[in-house]
């Protein structure tokens, strides 16, 4: 079902307004293929009647949905491999170093979608780093959207989201099979503390974090958006704390306090010392 120019305009500048991504003006076929359902479920007979519904009404869940709906959640375990790779091989081990004393890491996983992304971070300590177990080690994974918060928190995979970066030895130790999900055990579901964000609003209820995962969401802010993110991030990414975007984006040009690291396999970026 096609959309009208005007209703998809609508629709991005819904989405824009309440989070920031810009939506490409030639993806109209694709917000059509998601919001069908939403409009059936809402008993719309078309899309165009549901966004026709959605301009004259105050925001309200169903506009909720929409967005949510049209936002990118792509996402997958351990995804692109070297940002896990450079973790355990040089941050957090200088990170253990460095925080012997207070025996504690903060790390942020600040657009977790269906929570992949963290709970790779999870298997990951547990399986390299079995002596962080008597640290205090707080993984907090944020979303704005509260329908991938959810899926995350529950930690049901489907096989081919289980297929997709999981090795097979750690499928075994880490999840069961349920009915036809695979369901992550509690000691790892446990680990993270899943919280509804949206980054282009206030971040306060965070602590200082010693690692951020900011990975391939800014690549759909406007350069404005991304330049306030980056602001925020840099008053709570501790000194000689590590900021890991995704493998198609940058800090250059962007915002000059922060400086690139190149890892043997990856790079990551830090706040250039004052
Ligand atoms: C493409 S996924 C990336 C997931 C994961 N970080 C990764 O790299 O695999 C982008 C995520 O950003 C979230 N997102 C988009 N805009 C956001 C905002 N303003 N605040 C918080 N999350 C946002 C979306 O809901 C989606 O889950």
């Amino acid at each position: 079902m096609a959309i009208p120019a005007f209703d998809f305009e609508y629709l991005r500048q819904l989405v824009r307004q309440q989070s920031g991504v810009v939506l490409e003006p030639h993806k109209d076929y694709l917000a059509a293929l998601h919001l069908d359902q939403i409009a059936a479920n809402a008993g719309f007979a078309s899309i165009a009647e549901l966004v026709e519904h959605l301009k004259h009404t105050p925001l309200s869940e169903l506009h909720l949905q929409a967005l949510e709906a049209l936002v990118i959640k792509e996402t997958s375990f351990f995804r692109d491999r070297s940002p896990f790779e450079a973790l355990k091989a040089s941050v957090l081990p200088a990170l253990i170093q460095s925080r012997s004393s207070q025996r504690t890491i903060n790390i942020w996983c600040a657009a977790c979608s269906t929570g992949q992304e963290p709970y790779s971070i999870a298997m990951l300590i547990r399986e390299a780093f079995p002596e962080l177990s008597a640290w205090t080690i707080r993984l907090i994974a944020t979303d704005f959207s509260k329908q991938v918060l959810d899926r995350a928190q529950q930690g049901q995979y489907t096989d081919l989201e289980i297929s997709r970066g999981l090795a097979p030895e750690l499928r075994d130790r880490y999840f069961r099979k349920a009915g036809d999900a695979w369901q992550i055990v509690d000691e790892i579901r446990q680990r993270v503390e899943f919280r509804q964000l949206n980054l282009i609003h206030s971040w306060s209820a965070l602590p200082k974090m010693d690692i951020i995962f900011l990975r391939n969401v800014l690549i759909y802010f406007d350069i404005d958006t991304k330049r306030s993110i980056l602001n925020k991030v840099q008053h709570y990414l501790q000194a000689d704390g590590c900021l890991f975007l995704g493998s198609g984006e940058t800090t250059f040009h962007l915002d000059p306090r922060f400086e690139a690291i190149q890892s043997k396999t990856s790079f990551y970026h830090r706040l250039r010392s004052a």
